[in-house]
């Protein structure tokens, strides 16, 4: 089928919106028309050309959801008509890892995924007979997206697609920190460091976990507002003698859990001080730069701080995405304030010029 999406042509160029080819799923593939999506920093990482991984053309995007349009042969798990999130990060539920029950990071399709194509290692999306490379498994900047079944949760259809797709990637990666990484246990005073999606997850993450304290630094003061919404209990300005802060107000041990959720590894630095000793644990989420690395003084770690990172927020996609879903519906997630702007496919370069200006949290492009 003929199909409108934002093609990443050249790096550091605006993405162009265009026709493009889909093919029908094949084997364990599905065909999902996409109702809404998020866009997100990693779209804007691979933009640039700074992400060393990065390859073009390619259809970006990969905060989609959807609604199942037709099934490829042998598609058990999945129904036309349902309504999914979109996961870069798939379940298989066979894999070593998967079968573990101890990581949320399947090794099933990774390979292929990594180099732009689907499972049996070729694309779905073309132009003029010219293979284009898929992103992240998902390319959710288009009208319809073909994804292996291991890669889509099926969510409750009473939740709007466009508060839904927030969970395929900062808000869970946000939540999941808290909830399914650290387990943050009743009663503990948390630190998140980072107020974007993923810090604001993380907030209400350590919220949910019932949390005494929860201490949210930022340097942007809306931000910090954002952060008591979610639950902050304190919302503190960033600076250089915020560990000594966070020592002074936990009677010199530091914090039970701390988040980093803003790529920095200075940032990071100051999550690991500020963890408690003898059983602070720090959980890194951001992102950092290629070759950047974390300065840690041993003598931190053998006084009983642990160090964790946390891909997709230690999230079981297929399995957990409903149950944050359900908990959103239920009223535990407040996600409306995340929407900042909800735009159409063609304005999709509006979104990388909001988020470069810091201005609001999630674009969310709306479909049809
Ligand atoms: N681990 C994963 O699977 C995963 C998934 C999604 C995003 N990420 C990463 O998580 C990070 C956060 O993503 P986001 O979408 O929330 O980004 P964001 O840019 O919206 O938020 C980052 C926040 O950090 C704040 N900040 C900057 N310097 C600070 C400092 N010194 N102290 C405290 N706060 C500071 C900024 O003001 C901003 O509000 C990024 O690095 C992103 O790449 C990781
Ligand atoms: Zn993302
Ligand atoms: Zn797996």
């Amino acid at each position: 089928m003929r199909m409108k999406a934002a093609v990443l042509e050249e790096f550091a160029r605006p993405l162009v919106v265009t026709d493009v080819e889909l093919a029908e799923p094949k084997a364990g593939e599905v065909l999902v028309r996409l109702v809404a999506c998020g866009v997100c920093h990693t779209d804007l990482y691979t933009a640039s050309g700074v992400d060393p991984s990065g390859y073009a053309p390619t259809v970006l995007g990969h905060e989609g959801a959807g609604v199942v349009e037709a099934l490829g042969p042998d598609v058990g798990s999945l129904a036309v008509g349902d309504h999914v999130v979109t996961l870069f990060s798939p379940q298989c539920r066979e894999c070593e890892h998967c079968r573990s029950g101890r990581t949320n990071i399947c090794l099933a399709i990774r390979e292929q995924q990594n180099k732009g194509y689907l499972p049996d290692g070729t694309t779905r999306l073309s132009r003029d007979g010219e293979p284009i490379r898929h992103f992240m498994g998902t390319s959710t900047f288009a009208e319809y997206t073909v994804m292996p079944e291991i890669a889509l949760a099926k969510v409750n259809p009473d939740a709007p697609l466009e508060a839904a797709c927030l969970f395929a990637c900062g808000l869970s990666t946000g939540l999941g920190a808290a909830i399914y990484t650290a387990g943050v246990r009743a009663g503990s005073t948390c630190v998140v460091f980072g107020a974007g999606m993923v810090g604001l997850g993380a907030v209400a993450g350590c919220r949910l976990q019932g949390a005494e304290r929860i201490i949210s630094i930022d340097l942007s003061d809306d931000r910090l507002q954002m952060a008591r919404a979610q639950g902050a209990t304190d919302t503190w300005q960033a600076g250089p003698d915020i560990v000594e802060r966070i020592q002074a107000e936990t009677r010199g041990f530091g914090a039970d859990y701390t988040f980093e959720a803003t790529g920095r590894v200075a940032v990071m630095r100051q999550a690991v001080e500020a963890a408690r000793m003898g059983w602070g644990q720090c959980t890194v989420a951001g992102v950092a730069g290629r070759g950047e690395t974390l300065d840690v003084i041993p003598r931190w770690l053998i006084q009983g701080r642990r160090v964790a990172g946390s891909s997709f927020g230690g999230v079981r996609g297929r399995d957990q995405v409903p149950e944050l879903v359900e908990r959103y519906l239920a009223g535990e997630i407040d996600v409306e304030p995340f929407i900042s702007h909800r735009i159409s496919l063609t304005e999709v370069n509006r979104a990388f010029e909001l988020m470069e200006a810091q201005d609001g949290i999630r674009s969310v492009i709306q479909f049809g």
